[in-house]
């Protein structure tokens, strides 16, 4: 009798994020697929990257043609932020540095807040990302967003960023009050990079 087994061979892809949760969230998107989904500290270490880009998907190309570049396995990258409409879409691609150089979350959060303190309500916002795949020939980038508006004061504990003032459509409970899980079943980066599996998949 002949047993015939399958075997797999799976291509490495190097993450190039220095963000440990973000990593867990995309490895559970990637497991089961040909791809086996490597941390950079996996291949090298990980070095300061000057994201400068002006929109998502440039920076997120910048992090993943500085990780090709030094370390030469094909690699996805990503890049996010949000935006609130009544701010003409800002903060946008400078959601981090928001309130300034060396800020932490809370006081983006709080500049925010007072932002919109005096605008009509609901504050319509989203939740941006683009993810994208580099082998330095091919580039394919897929986007993801995650629709709500920003609530009048920080609420819940978990997530991170401006979790706590973004409540998604649909839901009366912030990002921050949300199991981390739900927020990746939901979140603008789950939906980028399930994008980019499947046109990874079909390339
Ligand atoms: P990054 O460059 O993709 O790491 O994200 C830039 C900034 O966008 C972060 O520092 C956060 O302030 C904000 N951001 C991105 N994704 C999220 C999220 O899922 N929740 C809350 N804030 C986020």
């Amino acid at each position: 009798m002949k047993l015939w087994v399958k075997i797999m061979i799976k291509s490495k892809l190097v993450f190039a994020t220095g963000n440990q949760d973000k990593y867990k969230e995309v490895s559970k998107i990637f497991a089961g697929t040909n791809y086996e989904l490597l941390k950079v500290t996996d291949v090298g270490e990980m070095f300061e990257i000057i994201e400068d880009g002006d929109t998502y998907e440039a920076n997120a190309f910048i992090k993943a043609k500085a990780i090709f570049d030094k370390f030469g396995y094909p690699v996805i990258a990503d890049d996010s932020g949000i935006e609130v409409e009544q701010l003409d879409n800002r903060p946008g691609i400078y959601a981090a540095r928001y309130a300034g150089e060396n800020c932490t979350y809370s006081d983006n959060n709080k500049k925010l807040l007072s932002e919109l303190k005096e605008l009509e309500k609901p504050h319509k916002a989203k939740f941006v990302c683009c993810a994208l795949f580099y082998d330095g020939e091919k580039l394919i980038p897929a986007m993801g967003e995650l629709k709500g508006q920003i609530v009048d004061e920080p609420r819940g504990n978990k997530g991170f960023g401006y979790d706590p003032v973004f409540m998604p459509d649909g839901y009366d409970i912030t990002c921050a009050e949300m199991e981390l899980e739900d927020k990746n079943k939901i979140s603008h980066r789950g939906r980028a990079f399930n994008n980019l599996k499947n046109l990874l998949e079909q390339s």
